[in-house]
């Protein structure tokens, strides 16, 4: 077969927040030393050409990411005038990828199709023209195969039914990106694996609703922070220890501080329970401390240098309907006041050239106004450097997390020492 060249090779499914999704990407590239490259955005995907090296690196690295859905390869490249050419190359392309899979050995196999496009009669064809050639392909290598065909666009699979219907074992989802007069046909190497997270939340020993991060944010906070394995990761706020339990489950070291006893109760028994899943329970346990304290006077018990600080931090009191414009100013001005002591007393402690990753409240308080903490003077009151944009995919910072429509919503924030 003629190799030909395509103008990407990979493509990512970003989640329900592309922006969040395109800043976590550009941190776990930046770590494969990619400061520069080629990309198109398009719907909810992002094309990328990347070498072999990365490609494999990059999957590896999306198993512990928060917020990215899926990822997969592409294998080809077509326009749309020649679809009637595309039948013998898919058919030669899925007998290449079946032979490498694992599912050979039962030779049952399910596909699902993932057609985007906004084009009726492009989606039709495209899906007569694959099922036939997996048809054609199964018959010819003896595969009995199942075929889950999109009946609408919205029709790929969810993570959730990725997992509990098999296909992580049993089978494979061919994505097809047409792309104006473009088509791009690989299948899928990734997807993130919402049963996993849903295990751990419902087996904590505690969760407290109010106060609670989402695994998958607190996820992405542990990993934007870059902390290196060993070294500690400090949550000032720690709540229910989401935070916390992410980083020790990235190998790194955890201090919290809550100023509320139940919440203290709260992460201990969380971080106490994952600790003990490790037989070598002892050892996890020298891994985190956990401090009853208002973090104003986090000195006290601080005695290290951290690797980065990474907390969603008391966002101010929990109201219901739009405050007036004074209420949220002063609430606004309390928190950038104990934002500023817990970060200026921190920042002692802080390594040079590590991060601070901090989620600041947003409070609207007409149809068409809000206010927030003013982040650029907490970062000049604490000697820290305000990153503005990410290195790749032009993501400007901070980044909003939550509906607009929300009365709080959340901005998250990147420092440097
Ligand atoms: C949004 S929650 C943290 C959520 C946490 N990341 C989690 O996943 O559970 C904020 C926490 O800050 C604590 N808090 C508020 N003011 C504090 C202060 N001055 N010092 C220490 N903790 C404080 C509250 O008790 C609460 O548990």
């Amino acid at each position: 077969m003629i190799k030909m060249s395509l103008s990407f090779n990979t493509f990512i499914k970003l989640g329900a927040n592309g922006e969040l999704s395109k800043l976590e990407l550009s941190s776990i590239l930046e770590e494969f030393s990619i400061t520069e490259l080629k990309f198109q955005e398009w719907k909810k995907y992002l094309l990328l050409e990347l070498s072999k090296e990365q490609q494999t690196k990059l999957i590896k690295s999306l198993e512990k990411s928060g917020s990215i859905i899926k990822a997969g390869f592409i294998e080809l490249e077509e326009k749309v005038n020649d679809l009637n050419e595309l039948k013998p190359k898919i058919i030669a392309y899925l007998k290449k990828t079946l032979q490498t899979l694992p599912i050979q050995k039962t030779r049952k196999i399910k596909f699902s199709i993932n057609i985007q496009t906004s084009t009726i009669t492009i989606r039709k064809q495209l899906n007569s023209i694959i099922k036939k050639s997996i048809y054609q392909t199964s018959s010819d290598l003896l595969f009995e195969s199942k075929i889950r065909s999109p009946k609408k666009e919205t029709s790929e699979l969810s993570p959730y039914q990725f997992f509990k219907e098999n296909f992580h074992k049993r089978g494979i989802e061919i994505t097809c990106l047409v792309i104006k007069s473009t088509i791009f046909i690989g299948h899928l190497k990734w997807v993130t694996n919402p049963l996993k997270d849903i295990k751990q939340d419902e087996e904590r020993p505690v969760r407290l609703f109010t106060h609670g991060t989402s695994i998958k944010l607190a996820r992405t906070l542990v990993n934007l922070s870059k902390i290196q394995e060993g070294d500690v990761l400090f949550d000032p706020f720690c709540g229910t220890g989401t935070i916390l339990l992410e980083g020790l489950k990235q190998n790194l070291q955890a201090i919290g501080i809550d100023r509320d006893p139940k919440s203290v109760r709260a992460s201990k028994a969380n971080l106490n329970h994952f600790s003990m899943k490790f037989p070598s329970k002892e050892r996890m346990k020298d891994k985190w401390s956990i401090y009853l304290l208002d973090s104003q006077n986090l000195n006290e018990v601080i005695d290290i240098k951290i690797g980065g600080l990474v907390t969603e931090p008391y966002l101010g009191p929990f109201i219901k309907e739009l405050p007036t414009k004074e209420k949220a100013k002063d609430t606004m001005t309390m928190l950038e006041k104990l934002y500023t002591k817990v970060l200026q007393k921190s920042v002692e402690y802080l390594k040079t050239g590590h991060r601070v990753i901090l989620i600041i409240p947003e409070y609207r308080y007409s149809q068409d106004y809000s206010i927030y903490p003013d982040y650029q003077k907490i970062a000049k009151n604490c000697k820290l450097e305000f990153q503005t944009k990410s290195t790749l995919f032009n993501v400007k910072l901070p980044v909003q997390i939550g509906r607009k429509h929300n009365i709080i919503n959340r901005k998250l924030v990147i420092y440097t020492k």
